[in-house]
């Protein structure tokens, strides 16, 4: 199955005096570099870097690991410049502590603007290492000196290949380690089994919330048991554990055909194809459940590329759709859970008076919350620019139901 989203454009360029040219893919969106030069061993990291910074792109005909070498070299650079300035905005966890009846201190402002600096940052950091790019012939063959065979990797992300085209080394990047992912799988302990993400669908590499949604009785509105949804599926991670905790039919529906794909491979390795239904749908499946789970990108902020969607909302509007719509989705009795990071609280990007102000406006009333602390290494790295609000993030499942 294809399953690339990206258009599939031309790039052109001059070598030797002849022009050529080949389709340019791009899984982020960025549309081909209009400047192009031929690249080899003889680049330095300062040329390269320069050479990006002013929209170039460089395309490798050089030893491929001596590629993979510049680009960290040029990563090194780019790391060294604008990140030092505003990690001093950060001045640690008592920024974004909470106050002692739970709500999150007013935000400091400038986490705020350390969070847009580090989104600024990151953007350009994206654009200047997307332009060392490399030439691929049809069948996702690298003809460089010292290239790995990476066409199972670019399989699985742009689908088959019958032409040559470009992309950029940091894409394939993405790609390889996404492939190795997909492979090796994640253990999800509350499972007690792998998932396997495909490119491009979130992992639940970070996965606390999902001992909460283990640990949560089921609610008891009618037909107990019987049916659950799951809201925006991705690797099919909670469908599958809603019916391990003996949910009869899970409906489980996403947006994103490369989830859908995903969570069709999950289900099928768990045994729980019959069991989970998987639906191409905007939030809701029709009908009604006792149970109607969901966990949705918890940033609301543009993402700046298609991978980051499962992160990134701008104005919170899955958020805002799923508690809009879950009142008329539950039988009587029946339970929405929410499962929700307070990072954007701590970074002033969404208040909890917004959200309380949309359960309420929704019809809706909390029955309880109940809250981990994420453990991941980030949350512990005093250099990240977001540390203070890092350190600081609960992740809750709201247990939300209908006002009679
Ligand atoms: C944060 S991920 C969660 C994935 C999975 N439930 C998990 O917990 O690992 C959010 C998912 O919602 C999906 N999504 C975004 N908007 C949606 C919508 N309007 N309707 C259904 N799914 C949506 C995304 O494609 C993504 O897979």
């Amino acid at each position: 199955m294809h399953l690339s989203s990206a258009p599939t454009p031309t790039l052109h360029w001059i070598q030797a005096d002849q022009p050529h040219s080949a389709l340019w893919r791009s899984e982020a969106g960025v549309p081909p570099p209009t400047r192009v030069v031929m690249a080899d061993d003889t680049l330095s990291a300062p040329a390269a870097c320069h050479l990006a910074a002013q929209g170039t792109a460089m395309l490798w005909r050089g030893d491929f690991q001596n590629a993979k070498q510049l680009l960290q070299a040029m990563a090194r650079r780019l790391d060294a410049g604008p990140a030092r300035a505003f990690r001093r905005l950060d001045a640690g966890p008592a920024r974004a502590s909470r106050r002692l009846d739970g709500k999150p201190a007013k935000p400091a402002p400038d986490l705020l603007t350390a969070f847009n600096q580090h989104r600024m940052h990151q953007a350009q950091r994206a654009r200047a290492l997307g332009m060392l790019l490399l030439p691929f012939e049809a069948g996702h063959m690298l003809p460089l000196r010292r290239a790995p065979d990476v066409q199972a990797a670019c399989t699985e992300a742009y689908g088959p290949s019958d032409a040559p085209y470009v992309a950029s080394l940091r894409e394939l990047q993405g790609l390889i380690g996404a492939h190795e992912w997909r492979k090796k799988g994640v253990n999800i302990p509350s499972l007690g089994a792998r998932i396997h993400p495909h490119y491009g669908v979130y992992s639940p590499v970070r996965g606390e919330y999902l001992e909460l949604i283990a640990a949560q009785p089921l609610p008891r509105g009618e037909p107990r048991g019987e049916i659950g949804f799951d809201i925006g599926t991705g690797t099919g991670v909670i469908a599958a554990l809603l019916a391990k905790r003996g949910i009869s039919r899970v409906v489980a529906t996403d947006t994103d055909p490369r989830a859908l794909a995903c969570a069709q491979d999950n289900l099928a390795r768990l045994g729980l194809s019959r069991q989970v239904q998987l639906l191409k749908t905007d939030l809701f499946p029709p009908g009604r459940a006792p149970l109607v789970v969901c966990n949705p990108p918890w940033l609301p902020a543009k993402p700046s590329a298609p991978i980051e969607r499962a992160i990134y909302d701008p104005a919170s509007q899955m958020l805002r759709g799923f508690l809009a719509g879950l009142k008329d989705h539950l039988t009587p009795g029946g339970e929405g859970w929410l499962i929700l990071s307070d990072l954007a609280e701590h970074l002033g990007l969404r208040s909890r008076d917004q959200l309380l102000g949309w359960i309420a406006d929704a019809g809706l009333q909390v029955l309880g919350r109940s809250d981990v602390r994420p453990t991941h290494s980030k949350t512990q790295d005093a250099s990240d620019p977001l540390y203070a609000a890092r350190a600081a993030e609960v992740t809750s499942l709201w247990r939300l139901t209908a006002i009679d």
